[in-house]
């Protein structure tokens, strides 16, 4: 028995369901759906219509995401070219984690430094087509989670790239983060690859706010992980 409680714990896959796939107009019945379905993160997917091709929210939406959340924490991936200037807006909506993009021009280590100084969670996030080297100085920086990206940001419901999985595996290896977080086409195929190169935090869309019941999504996508196989 703890043999079995320890492989578990070894193998636990944290599903954070991004809100970016769901119905706008009830977020707070949104939110508490995630939350009553499982979710072990809540992942705010904002952008800025420059370092992505399409505009999401801000942080007042994710100020009103916290709000309902209640325990289960709440994840703010910051898909925008300023990170450092907004960084403290996001820090006052109470976001545990706050991720970055190693990619972003104004100034990614500045932004982090701050999350950090606030006692928040660091993340870093990778763009698919970025190699693991150019991301070196801020995993250096030993952030809480690394986000492998494995669609391009920008939009939900898009093909899940199977070329990032080596990247995956060299994180895993290089900085084995406390979250190494894959975003992007997850469904319980795709998981599957991530999870066993070394993917241990899940994000979602379309698999958990489309899906027609989504507390069995979420254990479906958990168990697919690994989760269930100590
Ligand atoms: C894409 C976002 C993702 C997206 C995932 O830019 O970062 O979080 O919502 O959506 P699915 O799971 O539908 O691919
Ligand atoms: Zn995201």
């Amino acid at each position: 028995m703890a043999e079995r409680s320890k492989s578990r714990k070894g193998n636990v896959a944290y599903i954070a369901p991004s809100l970016l796939a769901a119905d706008f107009s009830r977020l707070a019945d949104e939110v508490k759906k995630a939350v009553s379905a499982g979710a072990d993160f809540i992942h705010c997917d904002v952008m800025d219509g420059h370092f992505v091709p399409n505009i999401s929210f801000g942080a007042i939406v994710v100020e009103a995401v916290k709000k309902y959340a209640g325990k289960v924490p709440v994840e703010a991936h910051l898909m925008i070219d300023e990170p450092a200037r907004y960084v403290k807006d996001f820090i006052n909506t109470g976001a545990d984690v706050i991720t970055v993009h190693c990619e972003s021009p104004e100034d990614p280590a500045r932004a982090m430094e701050e999350i950090r100084r606030a006692g928040r969670m660091v993340g870093v996030a990778i763009n698919p087509p970025t190699p693991l080297e150019r991301a070196e100085k801020l995993l250096a920086m030993k952030p809480e989670l690394v986000l492998c990206m494995t669609v391009n940001p920008g939009f939900g419901g898009q093909k899940f790239i199977e070329d990032v999985l080596p990247k995956i595996a060299a994180v895993r290896k290089a900085y084995n983060p406390k979250y190494l977080a894959v975003d992007g086409g997850i469904n319980p195929d795709t998981i599957r690859l991530a999870a066993k190169a070394g993917a241990n935090f899940i994000v979602a869309g379309t698999a958990v706010f489309r899906a027609k019941d989504p507390s069995s999504a979420v254990r479906e996508l958990r168990a697919a992980a690994g989760e269930n196989n100590g």
